[in-house]
């Protein structure tokens, strides 16, 4: 058996149990990664790839395409490419509805006690985590920052 093939069936093994993240600028620049990390950890996430970095301007429009009509586009994508940021890719049964509930709603002002957008966002644009939608798109997502090696 090929390593290349031990690395393609690793990294599309049980997908919809994986889900992918982003610890936003705004929770960076407050000093939340480590509580945001300690709430992942407790919600029962495994922690299965992980890095700190800057994204450019395009790198932001790029991985947020799906929203380039929106009239917030040029706020979102200037907004994440500001600061550095936590990528990170999860594992949970469950784990796209799971984080999607542990991290509340979109808009910190709906979002319920207790999770992580209540606690640590400011605001809609500024919301401190991203959580994907849908399995297809927590796949497409953990593939946009890691490459299979750097997945475990
Ligand atoms: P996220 O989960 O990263 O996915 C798309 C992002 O667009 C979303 O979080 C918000 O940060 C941002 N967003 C959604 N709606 C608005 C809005 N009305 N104004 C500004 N940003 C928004």
């Amino acid at each position: 058996m090929s390593f290349v093939y031990l690395c393609t069936q690793n990294t599309q093994y049980n997908m919809s149990n994986r889900t992918f993240t982003m610890i936003k600028p705004d929770a960076v620049k407050a000093g939340n990664i480590g509580n945001i990390l300690q709430m992942i950890n407790a919600g029962g996430f495994r922690i299965v790839a992980m890095k700190y970095l800057k994204i450019s301007t395009e790198q932001a429009e790029k991985f947020y395409e799906v929203h380039a009509a929106r009239p917030f586009f040029g706020e979102l994508t200037q907004f994440m490419s500001s600061g550095p940021i936590v990528a990170a890719i999860l594992e949970k049964d469950n784990a796209v509805a799971d984080f999607r509930k542990l991290i509340g709603a979109t808009n910190p002002a709906q979002a319920e006690e207790g999770t992580i957008r209540k606690r640590y966002a400011a605001s809609i644009g500024e919301n401190a985590v991203h959580g994907s939608d849908s399995d297809e798109n927590a796949q497409i997502e953990g593939a946009f920052f890691f490459s299979g090696l750097e997945q475990f």
